[in-house]
């Protein structure tokens, strides 16, 4: 299966630009994982390779393997953290990727809204697992947001309507009744639970600059090297002022809900 949105390229030090907001909720999933000593572990999604030293760091004896589609992040998780024994990266699709042996620990924050067919995918990623491992998964659950709302609206209304009418509007994410009903039947334990993060932002249109690096990738590569490129961005971060007004000390508030679950196998 060829996942389209893997096809526009990830920009690191966009992403990186809220690295540490974007890494409080990977901890706080990690801070779930209610195993002591797994063997193997995976990182799906693994991008620019934090979490993956993170869970290295954690389970000494854990072997960890890294894997992303994406050529630019996976550059950046080796220059950052290097290839050792114990922890590894692999170019790889989640669509087609399966592990050689069977693993203690899958583990993925703010990737697998990128990867559709979840009624699938999640009975997969259990069948990876040594009875007794555990999936431990972050996914936004966002796109009603304003951020993502004006997003769509953005892109129907404006010269460049026609370019962009062909670009993905939805994430495949579903909601937790869904996954409950997928992880119950094959897990002993089940933790399922959504957090609204309320990030304080600096900088000028800090919302714009955050979409800028993922959901709203997408739309600006369909405009890529186009003067309308620019103004799509502009049109978009004034309409997002009114939804993120800045605070009186100039910070921009920002709510974003995530879901979590961590099931044991
Ligand atoms: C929002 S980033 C999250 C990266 C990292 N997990 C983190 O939390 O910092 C999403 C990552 O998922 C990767 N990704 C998206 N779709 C993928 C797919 N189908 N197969 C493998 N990786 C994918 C992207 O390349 C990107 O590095």
């Amino acid at each position: 299966m060829t996942n389209v949105l893997e096809q526009v390229p990830w920009n690191p030090g966009q992403y990186g630009k809220f690295a540490h907001e974007r890494n409080r909720p990977a901890m706080d999933l990690m801070a779930r994982i209610p195993v002591a000593n797994p063997g193997q572990i995976i990182d799906l999604g693994c991008g620019a390779g934090h979490q993956a030293t993170a869970l290295a760091d954690r389970f000494p004896m854990a072997r960890v393997l890294g894997i992303d589609s994406s050529a630019e992040m996976l550059e950046q998780a080796r220059s950052t953290y290097g290839d050792r024994d114990r922890l590894q990266w692999r170019a790889a699709q989640v669509e087609t990727f399966t592990p050689d042996t069977p693993v203690d620990l899958i583990f993925s924050n703010a990737a697998l809204q990128w990867v559709g067919g979840h009624e699938t995918l999640f009975p997969r990623l259990v069948s990876w697992l040594n009875p007794g491992g555990v999936l431990a998964v972050q996914i936004p659950d966002n796109f009603d947001a304003p951020s993502h709302r004006i997003m769509r609206e953005t892109a129907d209304n404006g010269p460049w309507a026609a370019r962009l009418a062909g670009v993905r509007r939805g994430m495949p994410v579903r909601d937790a009744a869904f996954y409950y009903g997928v992880l119950a039947p094959h897990a002993q334990q089940l933790d399922i639970w959504e957090t609204t993060y309320i990030h304080v932002l600096a900088g000028r249109d800090p919302v714009a600059e955050w979409t800028k690096s993922t959901g709203l990738r997408p739309f600006l590569s369909a405009l890529a090297d186009d003067a309308a490129r620019d103004a799509f961005y502009d049109d978009y971060a004034a309409r997002l002022r009114d939804a993120y007004p800045s605070e009186p000390d100039g910070h921009t508030l920002f709510p974003f809900r995530r879901m979590f679950m961590v099931a044991v196998i």
